[in-house]
Formats: C-alpha cells, structure tokens, sequence
C-alpha cells in the first residue's frame, strides 16, 4: 500500500494486491519461508517454515540468548539520576535512575561501551550559603568532620539565614566566588557537604541495584567553562546583553546564558561543556540524556549550539533527550504525601518493601519460604514492581504512582512475571528432570511444535530480538515490558493445553516426562532472564 502511493505520486496507477501478489510470487525458495499469500486490500503474509523455528530455539538453547547484530561498537554515555547535592533525590530522580539503568543494561547487552554518568547539581549558588553556614556552626569543620546527617534541615537553616541577615549574604556570596577559584577551606566544606548527599544517594543506588554510576557533577567542568566561553566568543556565538553573556542558538527562542552579570557560570555553561568534554575527551558517539521532559527546551537549545560550534553534526551523533513525564499521585495530582510535601525516595522504597511483605504474607509465602528465601523474594518484588511499573509505561507520558497496581499479581506486573518464571523454573524441580538432564537433551530431542499453542509460543520466543533492536532506536522500554508479559501470556495457552509432565491422576507420580516441551520451558526461562536483566529485575529461585 506504500508502493501504491510511492507510485501514485510518480503519475503510476497500481492496485495494492496486485503489486502485493507479485511480490508474493516472486519469494526465491529458502529454508526461512515455508509459503506467502495475500490477505484483505495488500497483506502479505509470512509463513515460516517449521524447520527455521526449530533450529533458532535449538541455537537459543545451545548457546543462550544472543544480541541481535546492530553494527560497530558504540561508546555510549548516559546521563542519569543527576540529583542535587543538599535536596531531597525525588521521584524524578527516580524515573531518571530506573529508565536510564535500563537502556544502559540494553545497550551493554548488545554490545556497546556504556557509561553511566551521575550529573550531579553540585556547583549551584547555593553551595555559597550552605559552606558560610557550615564555617559559623562548626568553626573546627577542618579538623572534626561536622554532624549534617540531616543535611536538609541544614539547608533550610542557611536559606533562612541567607534571606534574612545581609552580612551572612554577602558572605554567602563570597564563597562560591571563592569555591569557583578553588580556595582550599571552601573545597573543604564543600566536600564534606557532598559526601552527606552522596552517602545518602548511595544507599538508594545499592537497593536498587545501579552499579557503576560515575558521580561526575556539575563542578567537573568548571575548569572546562572558561575555555568553553572562549571558544563560543570566538565563533562569534556569543554576545553581551544587559551585562550577561548569551548564546543565541538558530532555531531556539530562548538563548542560553553562558555568563551571568556577576561573572558567574550557569547550569547552561555547565551543560555546554559537559557536551564538549564529553565529545571530545570521553569521545562519544552516542550522548544519552535520561531527564524529565521539562527540560527539553535546555537541552535541545545545547545540543544545537554544540551543533552551530561545529562540535558535533547531529545526523552522525546521536544526541538525544530521552525524555520522561511526571509522576502523579493515585489523585491525577504532582505526586505528593498526605501532608503535601515531596515524598523521599527513602521512604518510598520501605514503603514498598512493607507492602511487598504484606501481599507475600497474605498469599501464606512465610509459611514455605525460610527467613533468607522470604527476604530474597520480598526485596526482588518490592524493587522489581517499583521499577517495572515504571518501565511498563510509556516514559513520555505522565504516570501515576500506585503501590496497589504495581503489586497486582495478576496484571502487568514485575510480581506477576516474576511468578510465571519461579513456575516454568519449577517444572523440572517437581518432574524429578535434573539441569544437567535438560542440557543433555538439548540438540539431541528433536522438538516438534506440532500443536499450535507450542508453535504460537515458539514463534513468540524468537521474537526477542527484534524487540530488543526496536528499543534501540527508541529508548521506549514498555515495548519490552509488553513483549514479557504477552510470552507469559502465550506460555500460559501453551501450559493450559499441552502436557510436559504427565502425572498418574490417583497416586500423583510422574508418569511421563515430554522432553521437547521442557525444552520450550527451559527457552521461555531463558528469554525472560534476557528481558529481566534489561529491565534490571530480580529474579529468585523460590517466592
Ligand atoms: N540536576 C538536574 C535536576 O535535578 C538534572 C540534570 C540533568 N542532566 C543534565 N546534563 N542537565 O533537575
């Protein structure tokens, strides 16, 4: 039907099913292809042979689950999380960690070099008052390092001090002058501030499984915005109005301020030299940026001017803001606690993790797991559902924070996954099939897929790759999520109708174990491994 318009266009008249039956006609004879007919106003349809699908779950059994094959080996940076140093890390911090760890465990799985990059807001004005606050209340900070657990009760302190004593102000001020030059007491304070925030962030990082997130803040290119500055002033990028220095970039509306009147740099300067250091240091060739979609306008104006500078050319580079919406409360509203002030994360997640423990209760899982399999499967649950939920949905759109969905063990769920695999896991266990005797019958138990719901699971299964190369070009993880639960789904069909143990109905004893279909049970385990591993699951042997 595109044909029919490409030609349409060109002042050629064609019917779609007749170019659709010379197509058909014309399939040189492959082992792939068992037949090919045309359906309704121009479908093709594809019918593969059974000897195909035989020998691809054969290869997927034999050597694993393999990455498709997407070309030459990328260096791929991802910026993600990026919370702020002295603020609470927020559910936005949050969807960036989620979504961002899972297309960098996406991109390491089909091969690339991936790094994960922690923007963390550490270099803003506020660190001025924070470090004049902190040398007033622990005058020995240099010696003994200060009590600021409650880092953000320190902050609000400094604030209110900042708005309301003017010599504690200009003070304020005078520190980041004297941070951004590097002076040794202010550095000082200054890291012991960090460390407070990133001791605090770690913790969230661990639970959740994010590893090997470089913390590479804004303060990293503060020796870099100078010379960034420099370079832009000298394309002529730049020009000096009401005192600050902006960058009018074609195309954008609003310019970016790379000098504000006071001298100081901006989180645009920031970003501009991070973009700079990044493609020419680190040398990337992908630059992935897992923000919130309020800051698309920032950072598509950035990568422009890189562009304009001659940094990079965006055909070549992917430079991308792989962006995500808000998350909302159960009430369509900013997601806020009963008292309306900002969740924090911290107590989201033990929220979750009491929540997860009370449906396992419920379903009486204390009773046949012991006190390390009942932990083991309470965190895989309460983390995994935290995160599937927000992977399961379409990250550009606003999503809705709901404990009582995402731990629905019958809906689109990490529990509900995580469940199908425990059984498919068990069904070898239960028939007395060792995982030596599974892998000795690889290859040698010929498969049949004779009955349709083993085919339509079969065919389902080699599927995977071609999800996993279309969420490399969109970064839209729910495709993936969707795909896991319709092979839980197509696995189900298959269970309910086919046998793979065959029990005496009276006494209960195996009977007959069908080899080939265990064969189908251990490949569907391993593709959702596969899935689970992107999305950055867990999963557990017993739940
Ligand atoms: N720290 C920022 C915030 O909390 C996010 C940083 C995103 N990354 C970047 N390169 N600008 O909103």
């Amino acid at each position: 039907m595109g044909l029919v318009k490409m030609l349409k266009d060109k002042g050629v008249k064609a019917n779609p099913r007749e170019i659709a039956q010379n197509i058909a006609n014309n399939v040189p004879e492959n082992p792939l292809i068992e037949k090919v007919d045309v359906a309704g106003p121009g479908f093709i349809n594809v019918y593969l042979t059974k000897a195909y699908v035989i020998d691809e779950i054969n290869n997927l059994l034999s050597m694993g689950v393999r990455p498709p094959h997407v070309g030459a080996r990328k260096r791929v940076l991802v910026d993600m999380s990026s919370p702020n140093i002295a603020k609470e890390m927020h559910v936005g911090h949050l969807r960036s960690t989620i979504i961002g760890d899972a297309i960098c465990r996406l991109c390491e799985f089909v091969g690339h070099d991936v790094l994960r990059l922690n923007h963390l807001g550490d270099w803003g004005t506020q660190f001025g008052m924070l470090i004049a606050h902190l040398q007033d209340k622990f005058p020995n900070y240099l010696s003994v390092s200060p009590p600021i657990q409650d880092l953000m009760a320190f902050y609000r302190e400094s604030k209110q001090r900042f708005d309301n004593e003017e010599e504690f102000k200009v003070r304020a001020y005078a520190s980041v002058v004297k941070l951004q030059s590097y002076d040794p007491d202010c550095v000082k304070a200054w890291t012991l501030i960090c460390d407070v925030s990133r001791n605090e962030f770690s913790k969230i990082y661990k639970r959740l499984d994010i590893k090997n997130l470089v913390d590479r803040g804004e303060s990293y290119y503060q020796p870099i915005m100078p010379k960034v500055v420099e370079i832009l002033d000298k394309l002529g990028l730049t020009k000096v109005e009401d005192g600050r220095k902006i960058c009018w970039v074609p195309g954008h509306s609003v310019p970016l301020t790379i000098v504000k009147s006071d001298g100081g740099f901006t989180y645009d300067t920031s970003d501009m030299a991070a973009l700079h250091q990044r493609l020419f240091e680190e040398k990337a060739d992908w630059l992935l940026y897992v923000v919130d979609l309020g800051q698309n306008v920032h950072l598509e104006t950035c990568y422009d001017a890189a562009a304009a500078a001659g940094w990079c050319d965006r055909k070549t580079t992917r430079i991308e803001h792989v962006g995500f919406g808000v998350v909302l409360g159960e009430d369509k509203k900013k997601f806020k606690t009963r008292s309306g002030d900002t969740v924090r994360l911290v107590e989201l997640l033990d929220e979750g993790i009491r929540r997860s423990e009370a449906r396992l209760r419920e379903e009486g899982r204390d009773k046949v797991l012991n006190e390390e399999e009942f932990n083991a499967a309470k965190e895989a649950v309460a983390y995994g559902c935290i995160k599937y939920a927000d992977l399961s949905h379409n990250r550009v759109h606003d999503y809705v924070f709901s404990f009582d969905k995402m731990l629905d063990s019958k809906g689109n769920t990490a529990v509900y996954l995580q469940y199908a695999y425990m059984r498919i896991q068990s069904i070898a266990r239960a028939a007395n099939v060792k995982p030596e005797d599974i892998e000795a019958a690889i290859g040698k138990v010929q498969l049949s897929l004779d009955h349709p719901k083993e085919w339509k699971l079969a065919k389902c299964l080699l599927r995977f790759p071609d999800i996993v190369l279309r969420n490399m070009d969109d970064f839209l993880m729910h495709i993936l999520c969707e795909y896991l639960y319709e092979l839980c789904g197509c696995f189900t069909e298959f269970w309910d109708a086919c046998y793979v143990v065959e029990k005496d109905k009276t006494t209960g004893n195996v009977v007959k174990v069908n080899m080939d279909r265990l064969l189908l049970c251990t490949a569907t385990a391993r593709i959702m491994e596969a899935g689970f591993r992107i999305l950055g699951i867990r999963t557990v042997a017993k739940m």
